[in-house]
C-alpha cells in the first residue's frame, strides 16, 4: 500500500540532535537508507559519546550535513534552525551515563537534558513551522518495579526519578508537556527501555562486556547481578521513532519496548557464552547508588495506535551485536585512544580494591 504523503519523509529536512552517538547514528543510517529524497542535518556537540566513525560511510552523501555545536547554547541551535529550515525535528542529545551522573557531576546533565531541551522547544515554537518535534527519553524516569511483581511502565505512570541521569531526562520531558499544553508546539515524547546494537559507546552493559572479554578481563555485576532490565534492538526503537515523527499525535506520549526482560546476570551469561568462557568469568563489585531493581515497558499504545511492534528475535540480534563488536575492534581501539572510555564505579571499586589488598 503507498505511503500517504504526511507518512512519509521524503522530500523532508529532518534535524538531528546528537546524530553522533549510538541512537542518533543507527537512527540517521536508517532513515537514509528508507527515504532516498530524505535530508538530514546532525547538530552534535561531539562530546566523549559523540562518535563520527559511526558515520564515516555517509560522510559525503549529498543528503547529510554534519553541525558542530550545542544544543544548551541556544544560538546554536537558532542558527541550525534559521540555515536549514528543518521540517521535523528528533533530540537525541544527552548525557546519558548513569554513572557519571553519580560520581563525575550532574552539572553537564542538567545543561544538556534540561537546559538543551528547553533552546529546542524555544526554536521549534519560535519557527511555528516545525511538523513534529520528537523528544526520545527513557524509562529511567518511572522509577523502579520491584522483581517479584508483573508490573510494567504505562505512559500514565507517575515519574519517580532515582538518579540525576532521570531526574534531567524528566525535568526534559515536563517542559515537553508543557510547551504542548500552553503553546501547542507539536512535540512527541518516548519512553523506550535499554538499547543494544552496533555503534554503542563500550560504558555501556553490552559493549562494556564485550571489550572486557576481547581484553581478557572478568565481567563485574553491580550488586547480586539481579537487576533487571528490558532490551530492545536499536533498530526496532528507530522504526518506533519514525512512526513518531510521522503518525505520532502531537502531545502525546508513547512507550517503547521489546517485552525482553533479562537480568544483568543473565546478560553477563550470555556474553560468556559467545566467548566460551564459564562463571569463573563473573566478578560481583559493590552495588551502585541508587541502582534501580527493574524496569519493565507497556507498550501496549504504540502498537495499537501507531501499529508498532519489535520484530528482531533477540537471541539471533544480540549475537549479531556481539559479532558486530569482535568484527570491529579498530572502532573499539579509535574510541578507547580518542576518550580514555572509563567506568568510575568500577574505577573506583578497583582503586578501592588495591588499596586494602582485597
Ligand atoms: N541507550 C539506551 O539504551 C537508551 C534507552 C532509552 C533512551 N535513550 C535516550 O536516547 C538518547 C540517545 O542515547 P544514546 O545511547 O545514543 O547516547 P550517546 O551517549 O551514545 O549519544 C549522545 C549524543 O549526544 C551528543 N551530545 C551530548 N551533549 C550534547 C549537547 N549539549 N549538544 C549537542 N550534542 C550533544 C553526544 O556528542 C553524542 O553524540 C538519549 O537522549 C537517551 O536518554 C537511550
Amino acid at each position: 500500500m503507498a505511503q500517504k504523503a504526511s507518512e512519509t519523509l521524503n522530500d523532508t529536512t529532518i534535524l538531528v540532535c546528537g546524530g553522533a552517538g549510538f541512537i542518533g547514528s543507527n537512527f540517521i543510517h536508517y532513515i537514509l537508507e528508507k527515504y532516498p529524497r530524505a535530508r538530514i542535518v546532525n547538530l552534535d556537540k561531539l562530546t566523549y559519546s559523540g562518535n563520527l566513525d559511526n558515520l564515516r560511510d555517509i560522510a559525503r552523501d549529498r543528503r547529510y550535513k554534519f553541525v558542530k555545536g550545542d544544543i544548551a547554547e541556544a544560538g546554536d541551535v537558532a542558527r541550525v534552525f534559521a540555515r536549514y529550515k528543518p521540517s521535523h525535528v528528533i533530540n537525541f542529545a544527552a548525557e546519558t551515563h548513569v554513572d557519571r551522573s553519580i560520581h563525575v557531576g550532574s552539572l553537564e546533565f542538567i545543561r544538556t537534558n534540561v537546559q538543551g531541551v528547553f533552546n529546542i522547544l524555544e526554536a521549534v515554537k519560535n519557527s511555528g513551522r516545525i511538523k513534529k518535534y520528537v523528544q526520545v527519553s527513557t524509562d529511567e524516569v518511572f522509577g523502579s518495579l520491584p522483581l517479584n511483581s508483573k508490573n510494567k511502565f504505562r505512559e500514565d505512570t507517575a515519574f519517580a526519578a532515582n538518579v540525576p541521569y532521570s531526574a534531567t531526562k524528566a525535568g526534559g520531558d515536563l517542559l515537553c508537556r508543557a510547551y504542548h499544553t500552553t503553546w501547542k508546539v507539536p512535540v512527541v515524547v518516548t519512553h523506550c527501555s535499554n538499547n543494544y546494537g552496533p555503534y554503542q559507546y563500550p560504558e555501556k552493559l553490552i559493549p562494556f562486556f564485550t571489550v572486557r572479554m576481547l581484553e581478557g578481563k572478568k565481567l563485574p555485576l553491580y550488586g547480586d547481578g539481579r537487576n533487571v532490565r528490558d532490551w530492545i534492538h536499536v533498530l526496532d526503537h528507530c522504526a518506533a521513532l519514525e512512526l513518531c515523527l510521522t503518525k505520532g499525535g502531537p502531545g502525546e506520549v508513547y512507550n517503547i519496548g521489546a517485552d525482553n526482560e533479562l537480568s544483568n546476570k543473565e546478560i553477563a551469561l550470555l556474553v560468556l557464552k559467545e566467548f566460551g568462557r564459564d562463571q569463573s568469568w563473573l566478578t560481583y563489585v559493590p552495588d551502585r547508588p541508587g541502582h534501580d531493581r527493574r524496569y519493565a515497558i507497556d507498550f501496549g499504545k504504540i502498537r495499537r495506535e501507531l501499529g508498532w511492534r519489535p520484530k528482531r528475535e533477540f537471541k539471533q540480534a544480540f549475537r549479531g551485536t556481539i559479532k558486530w563488536y569482535k568484527e570491529n575492534p579498530d572502532w573499539i581501539k579509535r574510541v578507547q585512544k580518542k576518550t580514555g572510555v572509563f567506568n568510575p564505579h568500577i574505577d573506583l571499586w578497583e582503586a578501592h580494591r588495591i588499596k586494602n589488598k582485597l
